[in-house]
Parts: C-alpha cells; sequence; structure tokens
C-alpha cells in the first residue's frame, strides 16, 4: 500500500486522514526520558545516530503514526555554522548572541555537513527500519526563526533584539540570512539525499513581523530554500509551516512555492479553505491543549477539525507540538478517535 501521507501531500484525499503530531517524540513519553537521561545532553541525543533513530521511532511503535519525523533540532544548523549552543534543562536553548559584525563574520558554512553528518546517517537508516507505510519527514528552522535564536540568544517574548538588528542594519542582517538561506539548503538537500521523502520548514516566529519585513525576512528567504530544493527534487513535498502568520499565510501558501501548509492552532480553516490555493494540501491544527483535558471536548474538537477539512487534502496534526504535560494516554486516545472515523 502506498504511504497515506504522501499521498496526500501529492494532493489526494484520505478518509481517515493521515496523523503524525509535531514534537511527537519527545518528554511526555517515559521511553523519551529514559533514553534522554542515557545519552546526557540533548545535542548528544542529536548527534547520535542509535539514539536519534530509536526517539524517532518510538511513537511509531507506540501508536503507528503514517509519519515520523526525524528527531533532531532547528538549532543544530547555528551549532553546524559554529555558534556555542547548548540546552539548558529548565530554560530551553541557550546560545552566545550574535549581535555585530564581528560575530557574524565568525560563523562559517564550511564545516556544517561535516558536523551534522550524524544527522543524515540517522536519516538513512531510519528509512531502512522504517516499515512500508511510515513515510519519513525531514526538517530545519526557517532563517528568520533560527535567527530569532542566533540573536536573542534565547527564547523570546518580545524580539526586541533581533527587531532592532535587521531593522537598524538590514544589510549586514541579510548577510547572516544569506548564510543562514546556503546552509539551510544544504541542510535539508542532505537529509533528502539520505531519504527524507518529505520536508517541514518550520517558521515558528512567523507571527512578530510587519507586512513589508514579513516579505523581506520570511517569504523571500523560504521561497529561495523552496526553489533550490526543487531543481534538484522536483518531487519532494514541502510543508511550510509560518506559525502565528494570520492573514500573511496567503501570500506564504501563493508564493513560496511549498507543497502543503501548516495550519497554526488560530487558523479557520473555513477562511483557509477559502484563502488558500485551491487544492493546496493542509496540516493541522488542533489545539495542543486539547490533549491536556483529553475526554469528550478533546473528541468533539477533533470531529470538528476532520469535518472542516472534507474539500482539501488533509493531513491531521496539532497547532503547535505536543506539551511534555501530556499523557500518553491522550494521545491514543486521539489517535482512535481519528482512525474510527470516516467523514
Ligand atoms: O518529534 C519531533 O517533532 C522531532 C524533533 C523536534 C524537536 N524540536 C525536538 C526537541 C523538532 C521538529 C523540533 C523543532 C524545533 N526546535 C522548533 C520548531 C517547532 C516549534 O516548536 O515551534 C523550535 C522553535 C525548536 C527550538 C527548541 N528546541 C526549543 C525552544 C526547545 C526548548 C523547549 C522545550 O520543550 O524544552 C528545544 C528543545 C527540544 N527540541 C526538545 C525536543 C524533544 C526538548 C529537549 C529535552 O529533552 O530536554
Amino acid at each position: 500500500m502506498a504511504k497515506a501521507f504522501l499521498e496526500v501531500l501529492n494532493g489526494e484525499r484520505r478518509d481517515p486522514p493521515p496523523i503524525w503530531l509535531m514534537r511527537q517524540a519527545g518528554r511526555y513519553l517515559p521511553e523519551y526520558r529514559e533514553l534522554r537521561a542515557k545519552a546526557g545532553g540533548f545535542l548528544d541525543l542529536c548527534y547520535t545516530p542509535d539514539f536519534a533513530v530509536e526517539v524517532t521511532i518510538q511513537p511509531i511503535e507506540r501508536y503507528g503514526f503514517d509519519a515520523a519525523i526525524l528527531f533532531s533540532d532547528i538549532l543544530v544548523v547555528p551549532d553546524g555554522l559554529g555558534q556555542d549552543v547548548s540546552f539548558v534543562e529548565g530554560t530551553g536553548p541557550v546560545l552566545e548572541p550574535v549581535r555585530d559584525a564581528e560575530a557574524v563574520s565568525r560563523l562559517s558554512i564550511d564545516g556544517v555537513l561535516a558536523k551534522l553528518a550524524p544527522v543524515y546517517e540517522t536519516v538513512a537508516t531510519l528509512r531502512q527500519r522504517l516499515g512500508p507505510d511510515t513515510a519519513l519527514i525531514g526538517f530545519a528552522g526557517a532563517p528568520w526563526t533560527v535567527a530569532c535564536y542566533m540573536i536573542e540568544g534565547r527564547t523570546s517574548r518580545d524580539f526586541h533584539n533581533i527587531k532592532s538588528f535587521c531593522y537598524r542594519d538590514p544589510e549586514l542582517f541579510g548577510q547572516l540570512m544569506d548564510l543562514l538561506v546556503e546552509a539551510t539548503i544544504a541542510h535539508l538537500s542532505a537529509q533528502a539525499e539520505a531519504g527524507a521523502e518529505a520536508l517541514q520548514i518550520f517558521e515558528s516566529h512567523a507571527g512578530v513581523l510587519p507586512e513589508e519585513e514579513f516579505r523581506t525576512w520570511v517569504l523571500e528567504p523560504i521561497k529561495r530554500i523552496v526553489s533550490a530544493l526543487r531543481a534538484r527534487w522536483p518531487d519532494l513535498p514541502i510543508i511550510g509551516f509560518p506559525r502565528g502568520a494570520g492573514a500573511m499565510y496567503v501570500p506564504f501558501a501563493a508564493e513560496t512555492g511549498v507543497s502543503a501548509v501548516s495550519l497554526d492552532t488560530t487558523v479557520s480553516l473555513s477562511w483557509a479553505d477559502a484563502n488558500l490555493p485551491a487544492g493546496m494540501p493542509i496540516q493541522g491544527n488542533l489545539d495542543p491543549v486539547y490533549l491536556l483535558t483529553g475526554g469528550d471536548a478533546m473528541d468533539a474538537a477533533v470531529d470538528r477539525i476532520v469535518g472542516a477539512c472534507v474539500n482539501r487534502p488533509h493531513i491531521f496534526n496539532l497547532g503547535h507540538g505536543v506539551d511534555k504535560q501530556t499523557s500518553p494516554d491522550t494521545v491514543s486516545r486521539l489517535v482512535d478517535c481519528i482512525r474510527n472515523k470516516t467523514a
């Protein structure tokens, strides 16, 4: 049987829809926490193929999702460029901030593929290990989102540092973005080469820029990445996730060249159906907080989503990642709820 996830990305409808969840591998699973403790640091987990393969497969074994997403992180790219990146318990990612010309000049694309070689080995092994129904997704952060972490140095609320950097010195900021575009193309190409069957580009901080700046720093870089990938792999599906983009989902879907868009929790499905390019597959968009409450309320929310997507190819997913407080049993209930449904 063909892989349902890939069929939908190629424009077919499947009933029930294929399902996978952003952050389906992670701390809500006891088997993840156990392996994570063995690996030591989070980056050690990402760079040790035996471990990374195992944690990628854990949620597939438990739930039989239609797609596995490579276990890695969007911040391996700045790590590969030579920035100091670490993950601190209770804080999240911490990076040595890049805020001036000197810091930008210290970054280099030369070592990226060598440093990230274990990631591509993970992809190749996964491709052999996954069963015939499970598709393999590779991914990267979009340049704007990765730059947010590189410049802010950690998770930010107001994005003052990156915005002041790019409003004050668009030329220097543009140099950093050019470097990220090149590194992202190389990183995604290497994943495709190693066997990824679809790619997702995470633009998690798409929702913080005014329109003009959104066009320059979100749309344009992603367009360059997608067109470079298309030149080499014309049939490889690419999903874009411009979280928080609001009305800018429309030019994002129409102009970047992506094959499909992943909708965040706040996007109205009827609005999306009326405004996104005809026939474009959509992915989403259950609020991950429903996985904390579960029960009939969650089942009803799932019904509404599946019911609202009958006119388009649809991949069931969340509007953002699985929260670490989620009970693994609630995820089972979610999968049962979708699979027992015919719309
Ligand atoms: O299962 C999967 O989805 C695959 C793996 C994956 C991770 N991160 C693993 C991870 C993917 C696709 C990502 C993407 C990612 N990473 C994004 C884009 C998606 C989004 O959530 O908006 C972003 C912004 C990051 C950066 C990042 N990595 C942050 C902000 C954090 C800390 C937050 C947290 O939950 O602790 C991470 C760490 C991280 N990446 C974890 C996992 C499983 C938790 C690490 C741990 O075990 O301590």
